[in-house]
């Protein structure tokens, strides 16, 4: 275990109480490395002896499966549906790591009538409390209403952006919606496909120094991801984790709050608000 790697396994450990962390991935503009980073990041946590469940919400253009070369034959819309049960929709990446498939599933839950929405999203949390330290989300880019309630329910949202103007610009625009009309106060921003840390770091700032200006958020700065021309490679090869991506994305998980203190309200309770509320 590299000391990175040493130090994400203890500062989970250290305030664990057998309860679940949930983290979504988001951007505003797409193929900025969301569904490459939330599988290396479900990696890094797991190898680090956290249980965990990655949800390809990422409906319509679910890819996880195409990176990991692992095919789902059930969706979480199958799930809801009563076509499956949980442990069919499960695919197992190994021991400490899994993932599920959503389908339209997220979008499709709030569209049950009230008292199965209930039934389901308690079935969730159960599932997910007992079996999972890690919930992460691999979101849809843009600001679709589905994508902007579960940035906006879990424990730490992270927004991925490139150096590019309008990936940023994308950023942007997606933090000041989901400050404004969903109350998220706090980001993680995280660039990825940067030169070097400099540069990573004055996209943080450019969009820091927005955020102070036209809005309540703080952003913090997760950290930088190098632009890797081996990576495309691993993803065509189906291995799409990297040791030296790994190191960089246990950095990353450092300046997370991987112990945070957790909310009254669970994830899944946040979800439900926000459902009855539309
Ligand atoms: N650090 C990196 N270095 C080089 N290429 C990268 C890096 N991160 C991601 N990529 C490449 O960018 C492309 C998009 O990655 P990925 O599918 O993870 O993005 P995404 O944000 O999930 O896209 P979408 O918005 O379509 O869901 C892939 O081809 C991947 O190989
Ligand atoms: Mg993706």
């Amino acid at each position: 275990m590299s000391l990175d790697q040493q130090a994400v396994a203890l500062k989970h450990k250290e305030g664990q109480d057998s309860k679940t962390r949930y983290l979504a991935v988001a951007s505003g503009k797409g193929g900025v490395g969301k569904t490459l980073l939330s599988i290396n990041m479900g990696k890094c946590l797991s190898d680090g002896g956290s249980k965990v469940l990655i949800i390809d919400a990422d409906f319509g253009l679910s890819n996880i499966h195409l990176m990991l070369g692992l095919n789902p034959e059930k969706t979480l819309s199958d799930f809801f549906y009563g076509r499956a049960e949980f442990k069919d929709i499960l695919v197992k990446v190994n021991d400490n790591l899994y993932f599920i498939s959503s389908g339209s599933g997220i979008y499709e839950l709030a569209r049950l009538p009230g008292d199965q929405i209930l039934n389901l999203v308690r079935r969730l949390q159960e599932l997910s409390e007992d079996n999972y330290d890690w919930v992460i989300f691999d979101t849809p880019p843009g600001i679709h209403e589905d994508t902007l309630m579960v940035t906006s329910a879990v424990d730490i949202p992270v927004i991925l952006t490139t150096p590019e103007p309008t990936a940023v610009a994308d950023a942007y625009a997606l933090i000041k919606i989901l400050n404004r009309e969903s109350g998220v106060e706090s980001f993680y921003l995280l660039v990825n496909k940067a030169e070097n840390y400099r540069e990573a770091e004055k996209v943080y700032e450019s969009i820091q120094l927005l955020a102070e200006k036209f809005t309540t958020a703080k952003i913090n700065f997760a950290g930088s991801i190098k632009y890797r021309k081996n990576i495309i490679r691993r993803i065509i090869n189906q291995n799409p984790f990297d040791s030296s991506l790994m190191e960089e994305v246990y950095g990353v998980l450092k300046n997370m709050p991987l112990n945070l203190k957790l909310r009254e309200e669970s994830f899944w309770q946040r979800i439900l608000t926000k459902i009855f509320k539309r």
